[in-house]
């Protein structure tokens, strides 16, 4: 128990019991093997994403963005908090542009199947975390970066986007989507 400082007062100098010792070295040699792996597992395996970042101002960020709406939205898309938001189908190989701010994710995109796109997002305000549902893809996003990531949706349906780092009163309304169409 170690409520009571010990009765030897220099500890540190008594003899290191066995069992402390193989337990030293496993935690040891556990913390050496992952952080190798996460070297491996950047290339290798799903987990680790290999995103690409850059700075950007949110003007910059905002106006390429509402290009885009202006030109590719299909169709709105009324959430449950009775806004509107435009769900954009831009053209399969181009650059997509996602913003985070309180609270929305804004626009929605429409992606087709087997097509690859340049994503871009980032906040207008603090950060935001974006984590893809049910894929379980996670990123921060940050204000005066943009998070670049080639995606090439595999699955047809529908998947939201769910912020998960806490940005005030209205975080668990903060939800998006991506609609994956079947490609004709
Ligand atoms: Cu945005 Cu939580």
């Amino acid at each position: 128990m170690a409520v009571f400082p010990p009765k030897e007062a220099l500890w540190w100098k008594l003899p290191i019991s066995r069992s402390e010792l193989i337990w030293i070295i496993v935690a040891f040699s556990w913390g050496l093997f992952m952080f190798f792996f996460m070297i491996y597992w950047h290339g290798a395996g799903k987990q680790n994403l290999s995103n690409e970042a850059y700075r950007i101002s949110a003007e910059n960020f905002s106006a390429k963005t509402k290009a885009m709406v202006d030109k590719y939205t299909v169709r709105q898309y009324e959430t449950k908090q009775g806004t509107t938001i435009p769900v954009v189908h831009p053209p399969a190989g181009s650059d997509v542009y996602l913003i985070a701010r309180l609270w929305q994710w804004w626009p929605m995109l429409e992606l087709e199947k087997d097509k690859s796109y340049r994503v871009h997002i980032s906040s207008m305000d603090w950060m935001h975390g974006f984590s893809l549902q049910p894929v379980n893809i996670n990123i921060e996003i940050h204000p005066d970066y943009e998070i670049v990531l080639t995606m090439t949706p595999d699955t047809s349906g529908e998947f939201t986007i769910v912020c998960n780092e806490y940005c005030g009163i209205g975080h668990h309304t903060m939800l998006g989507k991506i609609f994956v169409a079947e490609n004709k």
